[in-house]
This record gives structure tokens, C-alpha cells and sequence, in this order.
């Protein structure tokens, strides 16, 4: 067991996943669940994927050893400083936001001495909701990316490697502002480009046709994470703001290249465009 009492604050899919995989490791004595929907929290208490529910969050964390906050990114900041004053000495905070620059500042100001605050985001996920989406094997063999920095405390960050550790993944630790880089290209991008195409393709117009109707496989597989949560993807997309913007500007880039290419019917110019880039979808899959 690494630790007693493990505290869930957002007890969704990466939350309720994170205990299931914790509670299946034998890695944790207990873990109290907290979610602002009560009906979300009951279903929680029901599949096992938490010991107790609570509705008063600071009385929850006063025994805590490590809370977990797995709430939407733009409320993380909020729920610490709700809770912040209340924590155990000793007491470990980390998150699963999808931004980390941002949340680390505020929390990390938020924390009280003799607590440690360590930023994390684990690199998996579904495009599907709340606790009854969660599942145990979620993080297996995925990473999950830690954002320590110079006053960041040494055990805290052990503790923490050591719990997804448990849980399957594998930790790698970046400076938070280079996360937010990396994640604006690698995932905020293809989720942004996800929901433009589908907007664009869902309101195209062919003589009255419903175009839509006759989506395949290609279409479906490429904009399946258009399904993704909106409201979460809005806040990501404004919490990533810059980097997001740049990562748009090269792909607008990108596009008109290739636009360029089969508007001269520049047959070498687009085997080449396509050959590139098979290259790299090959490399990765
Ligand atoms: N879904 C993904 O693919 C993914 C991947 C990595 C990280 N994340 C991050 O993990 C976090 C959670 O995402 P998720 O996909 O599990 O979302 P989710 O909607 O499945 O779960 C979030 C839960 O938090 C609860 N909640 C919302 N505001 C709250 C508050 N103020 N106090 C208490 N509970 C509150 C909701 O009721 C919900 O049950 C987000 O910060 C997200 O950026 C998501």
C-alpha cells in the first residue's frame, strides 16, 4: 500500500478510473469520493469505484494523505482554494488537468507550507463522461506526464510517480509550460481540427443534399474525438490559449501548402506532401 486515504475530488472518468485503478493495485487503504453531482457521486458509491461519498469537501481532506482533483481544468484552481486551508499537514495535492502552466501557478500559491502541490495530466482517455465511463485499465502502459518544479517537494513527487505508477502508467516529468507546448500540437490541435471539419463538413451545402448522411469509416474515425466533451474542450482551448493559436496558425500553414499543391495539379508536389505524412502516421501506429 502506498498510502491510507486517498481523497476524489471530480470522480468522472479520469477520476473514477484513477481510484479503480488504484483500489484493483491494492495501492490505497480507502478512497472518499466528491463530485458537485450528486447523482454522479451515488453511481460512483454503487460501482465500487469509491469506499465513501462526501458532500463536505474540506472536512474530507483534513485526514487525507493525497488528494486527487479530477474536476474540469478551468475549476481546479477554484476546488484547491476551496480546500487548501482544511488540508492535513503533509497532505498531498495533484490534478488531472489538460493544462498545466496555468494550474500549477495558481496552486501551487494556494498551498499551504507543509502540503506540496504536484501538477499532473495523464495522457489517456475516451471521449465519453462521468463515473460510469471509468475503468480500471485506462492508464495502463499510457504516460503520465508530472510538471514538478524548483519548489516542488522531493517525496511528494515520489508519492505521486508511485501512484500512476500503480495504476499503469508510465511518469515522465516536463516543465509546465513545455507540456502546454507539446499537448497545444499533439492534442489540442488535432481535437480543434476534429470539431472545424466536422462544423464545416455538418453545415456544407450541396444542392439541399445532407451531407453527412454519407459519412464512412474515414469520416467517423477521424472525428471521433469530436465527440469529446464540449464544454471541456472550450475550456482547454481558452486555458491554452497561445500556444493553441500558434498551433492553429501551422496548420493554417500546413493546409494552404497543401491546398497550393493541388491547385497548381502539382502531381510530384502532393506525392510528396502525402508520402511525408504517411510517413509520420506509419511511424507512430
Ligand atoms: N477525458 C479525457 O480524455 C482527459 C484526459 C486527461 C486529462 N483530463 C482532465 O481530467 C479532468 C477530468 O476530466 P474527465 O474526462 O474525467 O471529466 P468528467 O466529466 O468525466 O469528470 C469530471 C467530474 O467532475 C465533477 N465536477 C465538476 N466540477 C466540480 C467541482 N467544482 N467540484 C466537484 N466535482 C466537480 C463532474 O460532476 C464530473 O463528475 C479534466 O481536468 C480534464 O482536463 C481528461
Amino acid at each position: 500500500m502506498i498510502i491510507k486515504r486517498l481523497v476524489v475530488i471530480g470522480v468522472g472518468l479520469i477520476g473514477g478510473s484513477f481510484a479503480l485503478a488504484l483500489r484493483e493495485a491494492a495501492a490505497v487503504g480507502s478512497v472518499v469520493g466528491i463530485d458537485s453531482d450528486p447523482a454522479n457521486l451515488e453511481q460512483a458509491l454503487s460501482l465500487g469505484i469509491i469506499d465513501q461519498s462526501a458532500s463536505d469537501s474540506r472536512s474530507a481532506v483534513s485526514d487525507a494523505d493525497v488528494v486527487f482533483v479530477a474536476v474540469p481544468a478551468c475549476s481546479i484552481s477554484s476546488v484547491v482554494r476551496e480546500i487548501a486551508t482544511a488540508l492535513a499537514p503533509g497532505c498531498i495535492v495533484t490534478d488531472a488537468g489538460s493544462v498545466k502552466a496555468s494550474i500549477v501557478r495558481e496552486c501551487e500559491a494556494l498551498i499551504p507550507s507543509g502540503c506540496s502541490f504536484i501538477g499532473g495530466h495523464p495522457i489517456a482517455g475516451t471521449e465519453h463522461s462521468g463515473a460510469a465511463a471509468a475503468f480500471a485499465e485506462l492508464f495502463k502502459g499510457r504516460r503520465c506526464v508530472l510538471t514538478p518544479d524548483a519548489q516542488s517537494n522531493a517525496a511528494a513527487l515520489q508519492t505521486v510517480s508511485s501512484l500512476w505508477r500503480a495504476a499503469g502508467a508510465e511518469v515522465c516529468c516536463m516543465e509546465a509550460e513545455h507540456h502546454d507546448r507539446i499537448f497545444a500540437e499533439i492534442s489540442h490541435l488535432p481535437h480543434a481540427v476534429a470539431y472545424a471539419l466536422v462544423h464545416a463538413v455538418g453545415t456544407a451545402d450541396v444542392e439541399g443534399e445532407n451531407v453527412l448522411s454519407y459519412s464512412a469509416g474515414g469520416f467517423k474515425d477521424f472525428t471521433r474525438i469530436a465527440s469529446s466533451d464540449p464544454v471541456m474542450w472550450r475550456d482547454i482551448a481558452l486555458m491554452n490559449r497561445d500556444a493553441l493559436l500558434s498551433s492553429i496558425d501551422g496548420f493554417s500553414v500546413s493546409l494552404a501548402e497543401l491546398r497550393n499543391r493541388i491547385d497548381r495539379r502539382d502531381q510530384a508536389g502532393l506525392t510528396e506532401f502525402f508520402t511525408r505524412a504517411k510517413l509520420f502516421r506509419d511511424g507512430i501506429v
